[in-house]
């Protein structure tokens, strides 16, 4: 996808079709019209009163301009009102005009940088903040896991240039720059859907983590590497949980590490954490096989790591970053792992089995233990946890626990500009007990109640108590795998995770 951006009138910019954001509010609305009048001519208020146009929210109509414009395509894109506008109003009213624009085969299409933000209230007011919203709502939008579908259309009919246009030089200056920071988010956000969406017969953990190398391969020039283990070095490092999980599966574990400015001495070092679980079945504790399917996602918070690692290192972002990424299927068969078994994890922690189908937590435990050896300044982890966290904030939040309130509060303001919000859930330590096993250290189940917070106080156990560091677990099982479209993100895998943590690691410090 092109990106690009141009000084010009909405007359004279030359594309497939031109898009105004016009607001609800009457005397803007007539403002915005009468200026497009202009250049355009009575017409337009007949096109706007028969389709009966008010620019609400997400609404949106195509206009042929008949040669009164250079483009041949003029939208309008309802933004609702100005009190309620916000960058995510523009991800969608933007996402509204690409979508529709795709469906009419339209190569090119330009956005004009719209006017109406407060400064004083909001980012909406600024060009460059405006630009990132409006192209990533376009660009993510017009997503697509179409690789496996052998009749589709070929790509000659898909959108392949967005643009921004306005007549002041000034605000189109800053856009530059601005642009290849959205390109280098949407693009990973497109990396870990694909990771995402692809069938567990494609990614399994080795093909997850060759994935995870080709992205660093061809960023080593940056100081980007990968190194992954085999069942061989996990089996010597003694990650006694991903080594359980993964029994009864045929393929091998992988455990994969990414680094960013590994020689970066000085910098601050930030550990990610990804559940790698690339098919879960339950295990012997098997699923029902109703929607077992969505299963090939559950390595999301995987996807999210290696996206945003990708992300960071394009964008040569001042910090050692480090991704971890236990990686197994979760199967049962003979020589599986079964209810009632004991695990020593890495560090030396044992847990019981209680049911086998609580196994994110397992490979999870190991690395929460292994990551202290970085001394880090933070470390975040990532996983599509348990479905009680679905339960209680559906797919419009991420479940977010943690031992530190000032790391939290970052992640919850990085939430709020992305809209990949995070909501914290309580790890109070009245819910300890749920478990607590009476033949191991720790259980891994807790019962019938608060099932994410107890899957949470389990990774918790797992922190070093000599070698602590701050940390926050992310249960993006609700916001990972969607069952239904959203405004810019199609069904199945969403990429959550990787805008949220950009956003994050750009403000560190
Ligand atoms: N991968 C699942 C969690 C999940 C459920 C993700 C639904 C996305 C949608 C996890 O491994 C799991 O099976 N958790 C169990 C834990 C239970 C056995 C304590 C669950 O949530 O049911
Ligand atoms: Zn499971
Ligand atoms: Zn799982």
């Amino acid at each position: 996808m092109k990106l690009s951006s141009h000084q010009s009138t909405i007359r004279q910019m030359k594309a497939d079709s031109v898009a105004v954001f016009i607001p609800e509010d009457k005397k803007l609305f007539k403002q915005e019209i009468d200026n497009l009048r202009k250049s355009f001519g009575k017409k337009i208020d007949s096109v706007v009163e028969l389709e009966n146009f008010k620019g609400k929210k997400d609404e949106i109509i195509s206009i042929l301009t008949e040669g009164k414009l250079n483009s041949p395509r003029l939208y309008l894109a309802g933004v609702g009102e100005i009190k309620n506008l916000s960058l995510e109003q523009y991800r969608r009213s933007a996402a509204s005009a690409a979508k529709h624009a795709q469906k009419l085969k339209v190569k090119h299409l330009a956005f004009s940088l719209p006017h109406f933000g407060d400064s004083q209230k909001d980012l909406t007011a600024i060009p460059s903040e405006l630009a990132h919203a409006i192209i990533e709502g376009a660009y993510l939008s017009l997503y697509k896991f179409d690789k496996y579908q052998t009749q589709k259309k070929n790509d000659k009919t898909k959108i392949a240039e967005l643009s921004l246009f306005d007549s002041d030089e000034a605000n189109i200056r800053p856009l530059k720059r601005k642009l290849t920071e959205v390109r280098i988010v949407c693009e990973a956000t497109k990396l870990a859907r694909d990771l995402s969406n692809a069938p567990s017969n494609e990614i399994y953990p080795e093909t997850l983590a060759q994935a995870a190398k080709q992205s660093a391969f061809r960023l080593r020039r940056i100081g980007y590497k990968a190194t992954v283990w085999d069942k061989k070095k996990i089996e010597k490092e003694g990650f006694g949980g991903l080594l359980a999980v993964n029994s009864g599966s045929a393929k091998e574990p992988r455990f994969i590490i990414l680094e960013h400015n590994k020689s970066g001495e000085e910098l601050d070092t930030i550990v990610l954490i990804g559940k790698g679980i690339t098919f879960d079945s339950g295990g012997i504790s098997i699923k029902p096989s109703s929607g077992m399917a969505e299963m090939k996602m559950d390595m999301s918070g995987a996807a999210a790591v290696i996206g945003t690692m990708e992300a960071a290192a394009r964008l040569k972002l001042p910090i050692h970053l480090v991704g971890l990424i236990p990686a197994t299927e979760n199967l049962p068969s003979g020589s599986a792992m079964k209810p009632g078994d004991i695990i020593k994890h890495y560090g030396g922690i044992t847990s019981e089995v209680d049911n086998t189908d609580a196994e994110g937590r397992l490979i999870l435990a190991d690395v929460l233990a292994y990551a202290a050896n970085y001394k880090p300044k933070a470390v975040i982890d990532l996983a599509t946890l348990t479905g009680a966290c679905v339960v209680a904030l559906g797919q419009h939040a991420t479940g977010m626990f943690g031992n530190d309130e000032q790391l939290m509060t970052k992640l919850k303001a990085a939430g709020e500009k992305t809209f990949e919000r995070v909501w914290q859930l309580p790890l109070y330590d009245e819910y300890e007990k749920q478990i607590k096993s009476d033949i191991a250290d720790v259980k891994n189940v807790g019962g019938k109640w608060a099932g994410a917070i107890t899957a949470a106080w389990f990774l918790k156990k797992f922190i070093p108590k000599d070698n602590e560091y701050k940390w926050v677990h992310l249960d993006i099982a609700g916001t990972a795998m969607l069952d239904e479209n959203l405004p810019y993100t199609p069904k199945g895998g969403s990429g959550v995770g990787v805008r949220l943590l950009v956003e994050f690691l750009k403000n560190w410090k």
